[in-house]
């Protein structure tokens, strides 16, 4: 029988790439989001790529009655909760916000599923939870120390799936901590496109080399690195919402609860990142070097061998993979 899967904020970026790995590997997808970060015409790019309609509801997590509505409507085996906020910096500013959507909106996900009988969960959460690295590369064990108002409430949520978990066995999670998505689909006509100035590293290179910024600053030369630039672990959109696909399928199929770095364990600097851009477009990107941004740590990375020996979950992209598919996916938003 087809298994019907809940996606929470699945017309965003690492939800809409979901969608589509879900439904290739023969899930049936229902999608909640309230387009609050999300393109509006992602649900026909999502019918466009699968050739299939596809079955969404606007509305809010913080709207109970609304989530109620859902559930009663289809028969869902699992949820996966992406909606939530995600901009470090703005969750310094307005930690309410970040309590109310993140947290309240989850635990609001999780009454309606109580109440809807659905006990099965895969939750978005993050590298940021592991805070500072006491040692690296960040295993699932390192302690969680979030230095930030989203990275706290992540880490409340993780906590409270660990005491529903405690309260009724019933309960099955699979808790998935990203290190840096980046990339797009290979149709490019899915991809992250932030309205503002973007914070992270891929859109922001994206916007210089559409012409839409001047130039990159890189944020610190002079770290403790091999060329004196910070290292992230990015991982390719689509490998992590395969990660997905095999997490809800192992709690489907063995309900088993788990909780996985989902990353390459490979580091990369901004440096490689520049010139991978410049690759995939064709053409030199204008950067300076600015001062080191505050928080910032030199290099961090996961180890990925709990997802491999668990899951199966191997990511299969590389660099120039989620340069090539984010030039392709820009340019030709641009050109349309
Ligand atoms: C950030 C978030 C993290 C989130 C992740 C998602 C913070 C402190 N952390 O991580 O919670 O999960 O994004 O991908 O915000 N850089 C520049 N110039 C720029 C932008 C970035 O040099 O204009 C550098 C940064 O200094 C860093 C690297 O690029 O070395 C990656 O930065 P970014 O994409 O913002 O990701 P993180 O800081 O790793």
């Amino acid at each position: 029988m087809t298994r019907t899967i809940l996606l929470t904020g699945g017309a965003g970026y690492i939800g809409s790439h979901t969608y589509v790995e879900l439904k290739s590997a023969g899930f049936d997808v229902v999608i909640v989001d309230n387009f609050s970060n999300a393109r509006a015409d992602v649900i026909d790019r999502l019918a466009q790529i699968t050739d299939a309609p596809v079955t969404a509801h606007k509305g809010d997590v913080l709207d109970r009655t609304f989530l109620a509505s859902v559930f009663a409507r289809h028969p869902i085996d699992a949820v996966i909760h992406f909606a939530a906020k995600k901009a470090v910096g703005e969750s310094v500013e307005k930690p309410l916000d970040y309590f109310e959507t993140n947290c309240t909106g989850f635990s609001n996900v999780l009454m309606a599923m109580r109440d809807a009988n659905v006990f099965n969960v895969v939750f978005s959460s993050t590298a940021t939870v592991y805070g500072e690295p006491q040692s690296l590369p960040y295993t699932e064990d390192h302690r969680l120390a979030p230095v930030s108002p989203y990275a706290q409430s992540k880490v409340t949520c993780e906590t409270l799936l660990r005491q529903l978990k405690d309260s009724d066995p019933r309960w099955t999670y699979g808790i998935l901590r990203y290190f840096n998505p980046a990339g797009a689909h290979d149709s490019a006509l899915i991809g992250e496109d932030p309205n503002d100035i973007p914070n992270n590293l891929m859109p922001y290179i994206a916007k210089v080399a559409t012409g839409e910024l001047a130039q990159l600053t890189v944020f610190g030369d002079d770290y403790d690195t091999p060329d004196g630039t910070g290292v992230r672990d990015y991982i390719h959109v689509v490998d992590l919402a395969r990660g997905h696909v095999q997490s809800v399928a192992k709690l489907l199929d063995e309900q088993d609860t788990h909780v996985l770095n989902l990353g390459t364990g490979t580091g990369y600097s901004v440096f490689d990142m520049l010139r991978s851009y410049e690759r995939a477009c064709g053409k030199a990107l204008a950067y300076q070097i600015g001062p080191r941004r505050a928080g910032d740590i030199d290099c961090f990375y996961a180890d990925p061998t709990t997802a491999r020996d668990y899951l199966g979950f191997q990511a299969t992209r590389d660099l120039d993979d989620m340069c090539r598919s984010s030039w392709n996916w820009v340019s030709r938003l641009r050109n349309s």
